[in-house]
């Protein structure tokens, strides 16, 4: 996914981006934009754990990169009053990794666990015990003197976030109480995060330009405050620092995102499948090896906003570029290889 980092409207953190995404991660569920359904049930879930005075069950959140996992996380804690301890699946690299982390956790505590589809067998193992009964297994010894010795935990929260859930074991996902499928966003909510950064950012925005901002954001709010950023600095060179529309379309027009948060790379792959494959179907594989575009990222990052859109189509013969697809490229449906 090298290439990919480059991209403006990449939904995948930048090197450097981390402290921008921090000062304006929301903190409290009331400043969580969209994902209203989510949060109405992790506010009854809150609100019945603090009554009960007992920890809330293990939560696992998934959804493509840059929706905000990481911040409802935070925000969870947050909202319980809990510690957070963070972690991701790479970084625990041995079982006795994780027995360190575990054993230091205090009541109460939250377990926040990145990319938890990346965590290996072994380790997932020393998992379960942990989130279901609050146990550690130790081996002490080895060959037939070993023996099992079993550790106490206090009670706390493991709070998964992942981008691939399929990738999970079932095991591993059966032991979350609470599964939060985290969706692309509303244009509308996208455009009120807008308005809440550049409220942070102290930059003057009004609705034309929100807007336009939004619409190219991809449905996503780490692109749309990485835009806002752009638009900003473009802003402050160009003119007084004041967003006005003219001024924001010109900076967007430079970034090459096209009204709908296409760049280059997605007309590119929907320009392949017309031109060399009459618009489809084609299979990923082929697709990759005509684009210069790796399968991983194609399938990823690519596919799920152009089918989003509904610009293109996954049939059980490959990919399809829809009549829509063809319209937004400025072209005719035609063919009579042209499936739909
Ligand atoms: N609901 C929201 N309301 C306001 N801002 C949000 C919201 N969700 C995300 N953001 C903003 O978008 C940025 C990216 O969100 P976050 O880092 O939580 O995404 P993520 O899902 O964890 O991504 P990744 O899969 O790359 O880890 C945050 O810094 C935050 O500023
Ligand atoms: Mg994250």
């Amino acid at each position: 996914m090298d290439k990919d980092i480059d991209r403006v409207i990449s939904p995948i953190a930048k090197t450097g981006e981390d402290s921008f995404d921090l000062s304006l991660r929301p903190k409290t569920l009331a400043e969580y934009i969209g994902q209203e359904k989510i949060k109405a049930n992790l506010e009854i879930t809150i609100q019945a754990a603090k009554k009960r005075e007992e920890t809330i069950e293990h939560v696992l959140l998934y959804g493509a990169p840059g929706l905000g996992k990481t911040t409802l996380a935070h925000v969870i804690a947050n909202e319980i009053g809990a510690n957070i301890r963070v972690t991701s699946g790479p970084a625990i690299e041995k079982a006795g990794d994780l027995a360190a982390i575990l054993t230091n956790l205090a009541p109460n505590d939250i377990l926040f666990i990145d990319e938890i589809h990346r965590l290996n067998k072994t380790i997932e193992e020393v998992l379960y015990p942990a989130m279901e009964d609050y146990a550690l297994d130790i081996i002490i010894g080895k060959g037939p003197s070993a023996r099992t010795l079993r550790l106490d935990l206090p009670h706390f929260t493991i709070i998964g976030a992942t981008t691939m859930a399929s990738l999970l074991s079932s095991p591993l996902r059966d032991r979350f109480g609470l599964v939060h499928h985290l969706n692309f966003y509303e244009v509308d909510e996208i455009q009120k995060i807008i308005r809440r950064s550049a409220k942070i950012l102290s930059v003057v925005i009004d609705e034309t330009s929100s807007l336009m901002i939004a619409q190219r954001s991809r449905r996503t709010p780490r692109i749309a405050n990485r835009l806002l950023k752009r638009v900003r600095d473009y802003c402050e060179v160009k003119s007084d620092g004041l967003v006005n529309p003219q001024v924001c379309l010109e900076a967007l027009e430079m970034l090459e995102v096209d009204e709908l948060g296409l760049d280059a790379i997605d007309r590119k792959i929907m320009e392949t499948i017309i031109s060399k494959f009459k618009g489809g179907p084609v299979g990923l594989n082929t697709l990759a090896a005509s684009t210069g575009e790796e399968m991983d990222t194609i399938e990823n990052i690519y596919e799920p906003y152009l089918m989003q859109l509904g610009f293109l189509d996954r049939s059980p013969r490959g990919r399809v570029v829809t009549d829509l697809g063809y319209k937004h490229l400025g072209l005719k449906p035609s063919g009579p290889e042209k499936l739909i």
